[in-house]
């Protein structure tokens, strides 16, 4: 079985499905800001304060690279990860792309007060969100194998579609 990665917009809920997809297909997960953090011994929010969002996206680019070597895992990527070309060259070659579509009401429920993204801190959260999406949801788009609408779904409901598609 060829790996299976999650892309979408921050609070889509990649990380939530891809450690219960993988549960469910008995392989392991991987969830690249987790593995990015403990590499780095810092905190996101720390890798972008310290040293800038470039340093952290040359990170995420050498992560993706090394999975070239990797099979039958679950990978939950960060949200950033489709604004570099080769990185979603990588990730297409080593598995199935699958985009999490969240609509913005409800990804800004799950990203309520959230403290852990450094590109939406501060005032005009909202407004940050939709500039982002705008950008960004072509590029999940043109990314993706198959696009998953999570928009009030239970996890459980999105796991048994993903199935399907496997
Ligand atoms: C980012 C998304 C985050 C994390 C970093 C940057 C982005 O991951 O990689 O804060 O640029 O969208 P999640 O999508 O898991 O929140």
């Amino acid at each position: 079985m060829n790996n299976v990665v999650l892309i979408g917009f921050m609070g889509s809920g990649k990380s939530t499905v891809g450690k219960k997809l993988a549960e469910r297909l008995e392989i392991e997960w991987l969830d690249m800001d987790t593995d990015i953090e403990a590499r780095e011994g810092q905190l996101i929010t720390e890798i972008f304060s310290d040293k800038g969002e470039a340093h952290f996206r040359a990170l995420e680019t050498q992560y993706i690279k090394e999975l070239i070597q990797v099979k039958k895992k679950v990978i939950s990527t960060g949200g950033g990860v489709v604004l570099n070309e080769e990185n979603v060259e990588i990730l297409k070659k080593i598995g199935m792309v699958i985009f999490l579509h969240a609509d913005s009401e409800q990804i800004m429920e799950h990203l309520n007060e959230d403290n852990t993204r450094p590109l939406i801190q501060g005032e005009n959260v909202k407004d940050k969100v939709k500039t982002l999406l705008e950008q960004r949801d072509p590029l999940y788009l043109s990314s993706a194998d198959i696009i998953i609408q999570t928009t009030g779904k239970e996890v459980d409901h999105i796991i048994e579609e993903i199935m399907l598609l496997l």
